[in-house]
């Protein structure tokens, strides 16, 4: 069986993988602070810095699959300091990517659609990247210093719906427990994203891990449909029945400054589907599968 260790498996996504990656392949994880509790998956901690002895680590798991689920994730952190959201999105990936290029292990990285600016929209792999703040500025960098080396498999993600095993840290699960509790929200209707589901997220990269290696490159989880936070919230509330007067629509301008202010952050299916034949589940289907899951109380509902 694979090895795959997910680097930061106590992050919304990385939780999400790990629970659904182990039943194919034996699962490894590392956390910095949260120690995830997810069953049959060996997690130890390993905080990131300059010091950490990562050729060690690799050297006693001998992974075939790294998955770099660890990040500067917090767009006003990185704004603040840029120094550590360079270094956990950008310079270690690298050093890790580096080390496992000893062994030919395979290296998973998750960028994002921020590396674009939003002015275009429906962007597809070829797109230039053109980053407008530090966050989408540090994947970047990360992808272009991953570059250097071989069997590296870039995913860009648009907005990936989740519930993580640690509740603060997804904002699927915010969202809902304040619906739950009638509460009045407030969601941007100017900016148009893509909605990918978590359970989208797994086969997508289930299927990076097994990729022959010379499809390694750049990969957009995209979809053919987008939405603004205010229309996937409404839709989300018809499915899941709540009143869809607790959503409000606001602009984008009242969230973040001018500058930070991503119009069109869709990402289109591109080499995903070429290569893979991948189709991501339609909205309200994926919304459907999502609610089952709640209801058996599982936040991966099994495919
Ligand atoms: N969520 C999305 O929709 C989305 C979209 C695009 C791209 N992404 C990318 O996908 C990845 C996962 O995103 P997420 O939203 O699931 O992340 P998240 O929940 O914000 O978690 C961040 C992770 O980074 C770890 N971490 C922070 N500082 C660390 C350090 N010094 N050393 C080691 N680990 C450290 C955290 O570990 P502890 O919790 O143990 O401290 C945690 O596992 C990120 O790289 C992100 O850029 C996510």
């Amino acid at each position: 069986m694979k090895k795959v260790l997910i680097i930061g498996a106590s992050s919304c996504l990385g939780s999400n993988l790990a629970t659904y990656l182990r039943r194919h392949y034996l699962v490894y994880g590392t956390y910095a602070h949260n120690r995830p509790r997810i069953e049959n998956v060996p997690c130890f901690q390993m905080h990131l810095d300059d010091e950490t002895p990562i050729l060690g680590v690799l050297k006693t798991l001998k992974p075939d699959t790294v998955l770099y689920c660890a990040g500067v994730t917090d767009t006003q952190l990185c704004e603040r300091d840029s120094d550590l959201a360079f270094a956990l999105n950008a310079t270690y990936p690298g050093t890790i990517a580096s080390a496992l290029s000893r062994f030919g292990g395979r290296f998973v990285y998750l960028s994002s659609a921020k590396v674009f600016s939003g002015s275009k929209g429906n962007y597809v792999e070829n797109d230039f990247p053109d980053p407008q703040d530090i966050y989408g500025s540090s994947k970047r960098r990360g992808e272009e210093i991953l570059k250097r080396y071989e069997n590296v498999f870039i995913l860009r993600l648009p907005t990936i719906f989740a519930l993580g095993s640690l509740n603060q840290r997804s904002m699927l699960n915010r969202l809902l427990r304040q619906l739950w509790r009638r509460e009045q929200i407030s969601c941007i209707s100017d900016e148009t994203r893509t909605f990918v589901s978590a359970h989208d997220l797994c086969h997508a990269i289930g299927l990076l891990v097994d990729a022959d290696p010379i499809h390694e490159g750049i990969y957009h989880l995209g979809a053919s449909h987008s939405d603004t936070y205010y229309g996937f919230a409404t839709r989300m509330a018809r499915i899941f029945d709540i009143p869809t007067k607790l959503i409000n629509p606001v602009s984008g301008a009242d969230f973040h400054s001018q500058s930070h202010h991503h119009h069109d952050l869709s990402l289109g299916l591109g080499e995903l589907r070429k290569q893979f034949g991948f189709e991501p589940e339609k909205p309200d289907q994926a919304l459907k599968r999502l609610q089952v899951g709640l209801k058996k109380g599982v936040f991966v509902p099994s495919s």
